[in-house]
């Protein structure tokens, strides 16, 4: 008998991976069905990025193994992406790091800091790959809950003394996935004020920089004193529709940056580089790109919010990113028993909100995407 590790058998199973076992058993058995569940565009990626890659992966030099701190090319990319946009300044050779996508990132990076027995500090509901980090290294997890009446945002006043004070990371995240909340300029400074006062890293997840309708999101890295304490991820996932490609990156302190390094370097061996290179050139050329798919998404979004507020859904919330967060319809006892009767009586899959988390309960979330045909399709089945 072959046994997991003690730290393996402590995950519960991967929230998408089950959803996607349960789409396999649909397409065994031949039934359509509507998949709003992931966050995995259905638009295509760039020009530039299919153009790029295919030309790229015929040089011989990008058969080898690549840097383990990215090309050159690709940090200089960013750090020019980095200054037109949030305009902040970084070192190309010490605060930026290209990733295999920000999830690699955001988990290895815990294992550069996280001590057994120290706090991790996970927003719930939040992105079920952050407390990953805490079983992979021996770390107790303490679950900040995003309440729609604090506006998604954690109340940092209420984070007991003695946590505060063995918290080693916080993750953060906004745009957030899954309640769309946008964090205020207040708020990042208050997190930026709380994590340098108890001497906590803060880890700003910021995948979704770029999906957003009306106001721009901020870089953590543009509040006063941040590069003290934090450490922000970049993907070209959701900005770029390039799920596939595993690209990513993390800026900020360089202490924190060089940890990530360290650990990366004895566990991967770098990005192909036909992919480092796709990525300079993609951040750019295509500026263009992103405002087209912001176009495209808020036409998805306004259909889609404005048809579940007719059909009497409540507390539906889609501020930013490419999901909508509404409360399950009264008479459900529980997400999962919603989304269950979403499967099986009008063949929609959609996430749970208990998925995200304990304090997600009582939640659904829809994925923005499938185009506006399928969207009004779902609409008529929601009725
Ligand atoms: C909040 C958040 N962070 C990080 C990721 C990971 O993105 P990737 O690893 O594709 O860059 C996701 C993916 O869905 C996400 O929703």
């Amino acid at each position: 008998m072959i046994e997991f590790s003690e730290c393996l058998k402590k995950f519960p199973p991967y929230l998408f991976a089950e959803i996607d076992k349960k789409k396999a058993e649909l397409r065994k058995q031949k039934v359509e069905f509507i998949d709003v569940s992931i966050g995995d565009p259905d638009i295509c990626a760039p020009e530039t990025a299919v153009e790029t890659l295919t030309k790229y992966a015929r040089i011989k030099a990008n058969q080898k193994y690549a840097l383990d701190q990215g090309s050159l090319r690709l940090r200089e990319a960013i750090k020019f992406w980095t200054k037109k946009r949030f305009n902040v300044s970084l070192d190309q050779n010490s605060e930026i790091l290209p990733l295999l996508g920000s999830k690699e990132g955001l988990i290895h990076f815990a294992f550069a800091f996280l001590n057994r027995g120290e706090y991790l500090l996970v927003p719930s509901p939040g992105y079920p790959g952050y407390k990953g980090s805490a079983y992979f290294t021996g770390a107790k997890i303490h679950y900040m809950p995003l309440l729609e009446s604090n506006r998604f945002l954690p109340d940092l006043d209420k984070i007991p003394q003695s946590v505060r004070n063995k918290a080693k990371i916080m993750y953060l995240n906004y745009p957030n996935n899954p309640t769309t909340a946008i964090a205020p300029k207040s708020f990042l400074e208050k997190a930026v004020r709380f994590c340098a006062e108890y001497g906590i890293i803060l880890a700003y997840d910021n995948a979704y920089s770029e999906i957003y309708f009306d106001k721009r999101p901020l870089s953590i890295l543009e509040i006063k004193g941040a590069k003290d304490v934090a450490i922000e991820f970049h993907s070209f996932s959701k900005t770029f529709c390039m799920t596939g490609y595993r690209l990513g990156w993390a800026a900020g302190n360089r202490q924190l940056v060089s940890g990530l390094l360290k650990v990366k370097a004895n566990i991967d061996s770098g990005i192909f580089g036909a992919i480092q290179e796709t990525g300079s050139l993609t951040l750019e050329k295509e500026s263009e790109y992103v405002q087209t798919l912001r176009k495209k998404l808020k036409e998805r979004r306004d259909l889609f919010v404005s048809g579940l507020e007719k059909i009497g859904f409540e507390s539906v919330h889609a501020d930013s990113t490419f999901y909508v967060w509404a409360r399950i319809p009264k008479g459900f006892k529980s997400s999962i028993d919603f989304a269950e009767h979403l499967l099986s009586k009008k063949r929609i899959v959609a996430t749970p909100g208990v998925g995200f988390g304990k304090y997600g309960e009582g939640f659904i979330r829809f994925a923005l995407t499938v185009d506006v045909l399928v969207l009004k399709q779902a609409l008529k089945l929601l009725e």
